[in-house]
């Protein structure tokens, strides 16, 4: 029988195994000049000043909306459909997710929904760039501008994305970045913040590093949210092997669309003209009606025959328990200051056709050629 082709796997080389050795034998674990290493050439790749690594892509998410100045209760508009934590971390830092709709062809956030989810408390935009595809930037920046908002990107899954020629991450007013084992590059755990605003980026290096000024100086509320070391070592050098994994992850992308553009139940997401794709995600969205079978059951038959899918997002995130429910900080969550009803009681029509439909086939930069055609004619005989 044919082993299974797999959707995701890190690929770490002899230069970060040496460099994990060297952080071992030293003893020093804590941020240092393997962090910093990392810290400068994620800094240049995107484009930008200042580069700030942490623990992960969450907590980067955290320390940006906390050091542009969130306040309890206030707004910030995400995409209904992401990765839990785009949401989770504005309630983190006290602030109120309002969840827009999302593009039905990039699945990114709909920037027409922008004006419905405006309030007087809406403090910044934290769109997602979705399954590697930047989301409609000049849209979002120039809506953000004309009502004094901030932007964040939440670039977890587009390492080294372009939107009309500028790397992602370098667009808004902040960029956050997760280094989780499944993304483009991995450190194993990690994340980074990037920005061009010198005070902003010494505020979540304060931030980042229990808000102190000196070892017994605690000037602000603070937390570690350092990267270590050792993650550091992988990061370095993972770096220098994104621009050559994008390619490929690209090339066999763009192999899956061509090849299986044919398969009436099953559409290649729109890759808008003017940017570069990521290709964290080779997506696809299931026609359920066409094939007879719900997208749960499309990943697992696929699965059966030994080709390893992604099935996210199955719902809209305002969907989930624990903000129909307001379940957070022990009691609920902390918007007594907020004058608007966040009963999440919502129904935004792309999101709920889209929810549980998407699917990505395996395109990780280790596969091989024949991996890549039996992924083919595994999707192209299912449903036949
Ligand atoms: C869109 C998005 N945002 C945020 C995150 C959070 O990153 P991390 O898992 O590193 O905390 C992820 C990670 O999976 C993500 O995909």
């Amino acid at each position: 029988m044919d082993e299974r082709v797999t959707v995701a796997e890190p690929i770490i080389g002899e230069e970060e195994r040496e460099n994990v050795d060297h952080v071992l034998d030293s003893g020093r674990f804590l941020q240092g000049p393997y962090v910093k290493a990392f810290e400068d050439k994620w800094a240049d790749f995107v484009g930008v000043d200042h580069a700030v690594a942490v623990t992960n892509g969450t907590t980067a998410i955290q320390l940006a909306l906390n050091a542009l100045g969130l306040q309890p209760g206030d707004e910030v508009i995400v995409p209904s459909l992401t990765f839990g934590s785009t949401a989770t971390a504005v309630v983190h830092q006290a602030g109120v997710p309002v969840f827009a709709d999302i593009d039905a062809e990039t699945y990114t956030l709909d920037h027409t929904d922008l004006e419905r989810c405006l309030s007087d408390r809406t403090e910044a935009i934290l769109p997602v760039h979705l399954y590697g595809h930047p989301a409609e930037m000049d849209e979002i920046v120039s809506f953000a501008r004309k009502h004094d908002l901030a932007v964040v990107e939440d670039a977890a899954q587009a390492h080294g994305a372009r939107y009309r020629g500028s790397v992602v991450g370098s667009i808004g007013d902040v960029g956050c970045f997760s280094f989780y084992a499944t993304k483009n590059i991995t450190t194993g755990e990690g994340g980074i913040v990037t920005t061009d605003d010198t005070d902003l980026a010494e505020r979540i290096r304060l931030l980042r590093s229990h808000g102190m000024e000196t070892r017994d100086n605690h000037i602000d509320l603070g937390y570690n949210y350092r990267m270590s070391e050792l993650n550091g070592a992988i990061g370095t050098e993972q770096i220098d092997r994104l621009s050559g994994f994008n390619q490929r992850r690209r090339a066999i992308s763009e192999r899956l669309f061509d090849e299986l553009a044919d398969v009436e139940w099953l559409t290649p997401a729109t890759v808008r003209p003017y940017v570069e794709h990521a290709y964290f995600w080779a997506p696809f969205e299931i026609d359920t009606d066409a094939i007879g079978k719900t997208g749960k059951d499309v990943w697992r038959d696929l699965d059966e025959r030994g080709v390893e899918t992604r099935h996210r997002y199955t719902e809209p995130l305002y969907k989930q328990p624990v903000f129909q429910e307001h379940r957070g900080f022990n009691s609920d969550f902390p918007w007594s200051e907020n004058p608007r009803d966040h009963a999440y009681d919502l129904e935004l029509e792309t999101v709920e056709q889209v929810a549980g439909n998407m699917i990505g086939l395996p395109n990780h930069p280790s596969l091989t050629d024949e991996e890549v055609a039996r992924v083919v004619s595994v999707v192209q005989e299912y449903g036949t």
